[in-house]
């Protein structure tokens, strides 16, 4: 029978604590809701004593999370432990989290004691919190630099003083998988009344082993992760939640384990955490990252369209993104160009592949990576010059009032006419829309807007990338100059071009 994991998220903790800026109150209720949707069994949501700020939003987000048990991190002290409990005592479930260095180096240089002390005041803590709760949970800081039968001791008085769940932190990132297995296979052989407790592991990715070490615990009898989204947390980051679930989900036939996760839920919550913490994903992050499924040599992609599992061992569907996306460059064949034109629905029969792929070739090597939209012009033997801009930028006049509303005027040059147009709004970015919007009478939604900007003593210079979605199209549109408006102005215009030119090709064939 497959056995639970209890997935424990600690992104409004240990992966806050490691932000430049806190997170708001608000901000913390929305990710809290998402990890809730997502399935997490128990979202520790704070550090109750660190600061008021951080006792209200944990009291906030435990009287709104309901399916979830809420925890709350207190050291070894009373006043810790009551404001856990002050915090958290209107939630459904909550749980104390414990914690004290275990370490020698912990123990005689922080903490300026010995071990008997610590588990005496272990012991005593652990009591007096089951006043509060049953729900405890210990973390021994530091265990995997503990000696194995200080570990032990420790663990075995947690047990006896009522904690029902064992944390092995690898709190620095320094463990091996190898050893974590050993760690966990002797806390299990040794400690006496160890099945009264659930094990659980929390690891760092100091080494880029927090993942490795996670798994490497499981087997040998974790049965609690700890975890941030996207990996976020001191130093080098936490073990990241969405790459062990679906190591456990992809891997479920030889590792026989199940969570409670909802798995399409998982692309949104890391794009939330990302933009709401304001730390961009790497491209080549796993699961997630832009590349994670993204197939760029022509044979990799070739085996992609005949059967995606040649190179992707999950479907990105199940994590909630819809896409196979394979990379248009110069590296790509035949196969690939075929599988993109039968998406925007042309067939086979419509265009001339040989042609295609020769004018496709010499651009993709002088531009790089090629979008669908001109693919289509490449098909059709260039029916339509690349180089023709429609739209094109004669000026334009932005004023702000009161630093509240921007007011955008645009003339734009549509072919041989002149159009000007108006709009205001808040957000610049927004005005710009609108009244470009309104001269083409293009519907579109800006759905990237990427800004560069460096600046020397002497010249700044923007760029923006730009992707819209235009009757369910991306197009993609890029510019540089020295005026961040303009840039932006010029960037969607250039975008515009793109479905001009798609249209007229659309509408000639
Ligand atoms: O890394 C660590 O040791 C911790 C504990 C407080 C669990 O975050
Ligand atoms: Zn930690």
């Amino acid at each position: 029978m497959k056995k639970q994991i209890i997935i424990l998220d600690t992104t409004l903790r240990d992966g806050e604590q490691s932000l430049t800026c806190s997170l708001s109150t608000q901000t913390k209720i929305d990710i809290a809701l998402a990890l809730e949707d997502m399935g997490v069994d128990i979202i520790e949501v704070g550090f109750p004593v660190s600061s008021p700020k951080d006792f209200k939003t944990s009291q906030k987000i435990s009287q709104i999370i309901k399916n979830s048990t809420i925890c709350g991190l207190a050291r070894c002290k009373e006043k810790d432990i009551d404001l856990v409990y002050e915090a958290l005592k209107k939630s459904k479930n909550f749980r104390i989290h414990i914690f004290l260095a275990t370490s020698p180096i912990h123990i005689i240089t922080k903490l300026k004691t010995n071990l008997n002390n610590i588990i005496e005041c272990i012991t005593f803590m652990i009591k007096y919190a089951r006043r509060y709760t049953n729900n405890i949970e210990f973390s021994c800081e530091d265990s995997t630099r503990t000696p194995i039968n200080d570990l032990c001791l420790v663990i075995e008085a947690a047990i006896k003083a009522g904690a029902t769940t064992i944390n092995i932190p690898d709190t620095v990132g320094y463990t091996f998988p190898e050893e974590y297995n050993n760690i966990i296979l002797s806390l299990k052989n040794k400690i006496y009344n160890i099945d009264k407790c659930i094990i659980s592991v929390h690891t760092h990715n100091d080494l880029g082993m927090a993942v490795g070490n996670t798994i490497s615990a499981i087997n040998a009898g974790a049965r609690q992760i700890e975890g941030t989204i996207n990996g976020i947390g001191e130093r080098a980051g936490n073990c990241a939640l969405e790459e062990i679930i679906m190591a456990l989900y992809t891997r479920r036939h030889s590792l026989n384990f199940y969570t409670n996760i909802n798995y399409n839920k998982i692309a949104y919550t890391t794009k939330l955490v990302s933009k709401l913490c304001n730390i961009p994903l790497s491209i080549h992050k796993p699961i997630i990252g832009e590349n994670a499924f993204a197939h760029s040599s022509g044979i990799h992609q070739d085996g992609i369209i005949k059967n995606r599992e040649t190179y992707e061992i999950f479907n990105p569907n199940i994590i909630g993104l819809n896409y196979k996306k394979l990379n248009l460059t110069a590296k790509s064949g035949r196969a690939a160009l075929k599988y993109h034109m039968e998406l925007m629905g042309y067939k086979d029969n419509t265009y001339d592949i040989n042609v295609l792929y020769n004018n496709f070739i010499k651009l993709a090597e002088k531009k790089g990576q090629i979008f669908n939209y001109e693919l289509a012009s490449l098909a059709f033997n260039n029916k339509i010059d690349n180089e023709i801009t429609f739209y094109s930028l004669v000026n334009f006049n932005i004023k702000f009032h009161d630093n509240k509303i921007t007011i955008v005027t645009i003339k734009l040059k549509c072919g041989d006419i002149l159009h000007i147009a108006t709009d205001q709004n808040q957000e610049y970015l927004y005005a710009i829309h609108k009244v470009i919007e309104r001269i083409t009478n293009y519907k579109f939604k800006i759905v990237k807007y990427k800004l560069v900007s460096k600046s020397s003593s002497t010249k700044s210079k923007n760029k923006v990338f730009i992707q819209i979605n235009y009757k369910g199209n991306i197009f993609h549109g890029f510019s540089i100059s020295n005026n961040i408006m303009k840039t932006s102005i010029l960037a969607i215009i250039d975008s515009l071009n793109h479905i001009w030119k798609f249209e007229k090709i659309n509408n000639n064939i």
